[in-house]
């Protein structure tokens, strides 16, 4: 297969159904994407792994879905409202906008701009005279922060008292719950609550499709535990995380930890997961030690005490945040960047197949009528006993190597063949995606033999 280019796959997402420009018809509006009724499964498909592994399987876990808009306190408490920014300079021969720092780091990765101050990343863009990705000049504005936050005015009167934001991070719904959950799910230290939702960035630099846009969802964990224990969390979850992206068919080798040399204006320690996506190395995951700053910050804001009793030793103390954060986007991402796979058969066909797991794929199993006008009727009878277990699509257009073709591309990893065989002794061929061998099954067994290899 040739080297995937972002284009490829941008192109292959449209065409199937994945994921669309958003508000196309309008022509687009930069940083947005619609995803189709492919990758709406398969963002689903994600969420439930996320789910399963976080809340279910994890002792002491509990989901919320806290709401979007939050008093605009919490963003002053948080720390975003003063240091959620970007470090922006304007190209004053093109007038493009470029963040500073990729800009160093786009020209030499080994730079660190992520440790540098403002100062030292102009000083490094004037002495190595950091060209214009646009125009090619060298030419800056000095760096300006841009915040980042989407305001909105809440009720009819315009003014400042009355802005809410647009949440920028999930975070900080769990921050402010952690007590309801705590009373409420009787939880002891240390547990952990986790959340999936939308989250809102103002982002001015291209994205490299949904990589970065500017609404995104994020699967967000906090585990909540007592200082001197978070340094082990901190570890447990650098490795959980990896072992997850690992779970859902990313491979290890394409997966890698980046330290954070310069830190969030909360962070003890920050690691981000990155994969090795067809554009080069990007992060999909973070795990965080918040130490106590945010609860603390909580509780002098809104002045109501954010201190756990420990019911074992009686102390009482406001606890450290481990932060395990999730890209949805990103992941889903990264999954049809890696299953994305164009082959050239033993008979000289070329094929496109998405290679997602198989409990990723949008659509478990498709259905084909060899004939249409013979076997139609029993294949739709099986049809729809399927869709009671599991999602089906259905196919009676064109030859059989057509309708393999279709099902490949969009990652289904069963197809089934309802023939003279099926009509006069009730059975199938049943097909499999990746390996292509084909078995010969009765009618009543199908539904088993697919839920037992469509598992997380
Ligand atoms: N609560 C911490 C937090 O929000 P972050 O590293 O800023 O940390 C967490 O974001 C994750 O959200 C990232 O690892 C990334 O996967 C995803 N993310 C952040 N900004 C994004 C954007 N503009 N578009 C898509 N995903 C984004």
């Amino acid at each position: 297969m040739q080297e995937l280019k972002m284009e490829d796959l941008v192109n292959y997402c449209k065409q199937y159904g994945y994921i669309f420009q958003g508000s196309e018809i309008y022509g687009g509006l930069a940083n947005t994407w619609d995803y189709g009724p492919l990758g709406s499964r398969l963002k689903n498909a994600v969420k439930d792994c996320w789910r399963k592994r976080f809340i279910q399987e994890r002792p002491n876990a509990y989901e919320l879905d806290a709401d979007i808009l939050m008093h605009p306190k919490v963003w002053e408490a948080s720390g975003h409202v003063a240091s959620f920014s970007d470090p922006l300079v304007d190209c004053k021969h093109c007038k493009m906008r470029h963040r500073a720092d990729n800009l160093v780091a786009d020209f030499d990765p080994n730079a660190h701009a992520d440790g540098m101050t403002h100062a030292e990343l102009m000083q490094y863009i004037k002495e190595h005279q950091v060209p214009c990705p646009k125009c090619g000049a060298c030419d800056f504005t000095d760096i300006r922060e841009f915040n980042l936050m989407f305001e909105t005015q809440r009720g009819v009167v315009k003014d400042a008292k009355n802005i809410v934001y647009l949440r920028p991070e999930n975070a900080q719904g769990e921050y402010v719950n952690f007590l309801n959950v705590q009373r409420t799910m009787r939880a002891k230290l240390p547990f952990s609550i986790g959340q999936i939702g939308k989250a809102f960035r103002n982002e001015i630099t291209p994205g490299n499709f949904t990589f970065r846009t500017i609404e995104f969802e994020q699967m967000e964990y906090q585990t909540f535990c007592k200082e001197g224990t978070d340094t082990e969390l901190y570890d447990y979850f650098k490795e959980y995380g990896k072992q997850f992206f690992i779970s859902l068919g990313l491979p290890e080798e394409k997966l890698r930890y980046h330290d954070h040399e310069k830190l969030a204006h909360y962070a003890k320690s920050a690691c981000d997961i990155e994969y090795n996506f067809c554009f080069g190395w990007g992060e999909i995951n973070g795990t965080h030690n918040r130490t106590n700053y945010d609860l603390t910050r909580h509780q002098e804001y809104s002045s109501v005490s954010q201190t756990y009793l420990d019911p074992d030793t009686n102390e009482k103390y406001i606890p450290y945040i481990i932060e395990s954060t999730y890209g949805l986007d990103r992941t889903v991402l990264a999954l049809l960047n890696e299953a994305y796979t164009e082959e050239t058969l033993p008979n000289g066909e070329n094929r496109v197949v998405l290679k997602l797991r198989p409990f990723l794929a949008p659509y478990k199993v498709a259905i084909f009528p060899l004939i249409k006008k013979t076997h139609s009727e029993k294949a739709q009878e099986i049809y729809h006993e399927l869709t009671k277990h599991f999602m089906v699509s259905y196919d009676d257009a064109g030859n059989i190597g057509k309708r393999y073709r279709r099902a490949d591309a969009i990652g289904t990893p069963f197809a089934i063949t309802v023939d003279d065989n099926t009509l006069e002794n009730g059975l199938v061929t049943i097909r499999n995606r990746d390996t292509m061998e084909q078995e010969t099954l009765p009618i009543e067994e199908i539904a088993s033999y697919i839920q037992e290899r469509i598992n997380y």
